[in-house]
């Protein structure tokens, strides 16, 4: 039996990403657990409107999207546990610079580079809708098509509720082809 337990986020879990960025012409990451997809050629981050981060997406327009890995994790933990307006946190992963301008993780499994199309602002947040200009990927982590295959590394995935990390699972069907398997 359902118990209503009223209006709650519980969209979970969600993928754990690294969002880079330059801000006055340094290097800043933010850990963000909000993000979405729109239509198939959008995505979106919702980002608290007084981070630090948030002036750099303005000013740049270009941002990074880097997926977390396990091993990436406390490095990426600590990016979301204080602002880049108190503590430099540019050398907390190595990069180098994208193509189009964003910061980009090199251990990272997968990244996207971002351009902001637009902001839909609500009441604390700047909710940055992007195109993706650039997507670069560990090239173990390819499979002999050239797509990115999830099951050979391990995204963190988020939850907000008890605030923890959970780790992905396992392949457990082929979309649209259950039926025949
Ligand atoms: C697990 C986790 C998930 C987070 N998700 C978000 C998020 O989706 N949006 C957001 O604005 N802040 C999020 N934060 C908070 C920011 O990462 C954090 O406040 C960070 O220090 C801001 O950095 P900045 O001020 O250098 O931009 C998250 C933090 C943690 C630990």
């Amino acid at each position: 039996m359902q118990k209503n337990i009223g209006s709650k986020l519980a969209l979970y879990p969600m993928p754990l990403l690294v969002i880079g960025t330059m801000v006055d012409g340094k290097v800043n990451w933010l850990l963000a657990g909000h993000s979405g997809i729109i239509g198939h050629d959008k995505v979106m981050v919702s980002l608290v409107k007084t981070h630090y981060t948030n002036k750099g997406i303005k000013d740049t327009k270009t941002l990074s999207i880097n997926i977390v890995s396990e091993e990436m994790l406390k490095k990426a933990d600590y990016v979301g546990s204080v602002s880049g307006g108190k503590q430099d946190k540019s050398d907390v992963f190595e990069y180098r610079i994208g193509e189009a301008g964003a910061p980009i993780i090199n251990d990272a499994p997968v990244v996207m580079e971002c351009i902001v199309e637009d902001n839909y602002e609500t009441d604390n947040f700047d909710n940055f809708i992007m195109s993706i200009a650039n997507t670069y990927v560990q090239e173990e982590n390819l499979d002999e098509k050239g797509k990115i295959d999830y099951t050979k590394f391990s995204p963190v995935l988020f939850e907000f509720p008890n605030y923890t990390y959970l780790r992905t699972g396992d392949t457990i069907g082929n979309c649209l082809r259950l039926d025949k398997e």
